[in-house]
């Protein structure tokens, strides 16, 4: 059987359709989740708990994957465990490290956002959010892994291919 893909956030709004998008292609995947147990996941899932806040947590969720994808949404407080430097960052980082502790060299799917780059941008208040997603794509683009780095403005919640 073919290594899963880990989707982190894979219960979210883009997540799911990421998800769903790849259990139609015959893909084995799983979904990591703080909340599993909340059951919104679909048919076919394995599904994870943990928290790309804590390192400790991911490791049996992320072992031997092919790919990763990172669509966690991130805290916004000024500091501690709800701020974008713990997401987006930390948190980044600890993904990098569990999914590549046996050897593994997963394709990392990285989903920021846009304006990263403009640090002067109302968004940046919240706790230096930019900044913080900005050092997450350099961490992933720094891992030597392969990598994808997308930074949506607003999605639509839809499936590009309509109702596939
Ligand atoms: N929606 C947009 O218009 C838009 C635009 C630009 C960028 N983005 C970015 O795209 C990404 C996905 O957005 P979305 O709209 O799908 O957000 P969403 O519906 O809120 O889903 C994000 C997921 O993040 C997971 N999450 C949050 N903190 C976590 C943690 N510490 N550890 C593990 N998982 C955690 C949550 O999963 P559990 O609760 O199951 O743990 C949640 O399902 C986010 O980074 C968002 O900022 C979205």
């Amino acid at each position: 059987m073919r290594s899963p893909i880990a989707v982190i956030g894979g219960a979210g709004r883009l997540g799911s359709l990421v998800t769903r998008r790849l259990l139609q292609e015959g893909t084995r995947v799983r979904v990591v989740s703080r909340h599993p147990e909340r059951g919104r996941l679909p048919l076919g899932v394995e599904e994870h708990r943990a928290d790309v806040r804590y390192a400790d947590s991911l490791a049996t969720a992320l072992r031997g994957c092919a790919g990763v994808v990172f669509s966690v949404e991130p805290g916004t407080a000024d500091s501690g465990p709800d701020s974008p430097e713990t997401t987006m960052y930390d948190g980044v980082r600890n993904v990098l490290a569990a999914a590549t502790e046996h050897g593994e060299r997963p394709h990392v799917v990285l989903v920021s956002q846009i304006f990263v780059t403009r640090r002067e941008h109302p968004m940046n208040a919240y706790g230096r959010l930019l900044d913080w997603r900005l050092r997450g794509e350099d961490a992933v683009r720094e891992s030597g892994l392969p990598y994808t780095v997308v930074r949506p403005s607003w999605l639509t919640d839809e499936s590009f291919a309509g109702n596939r």
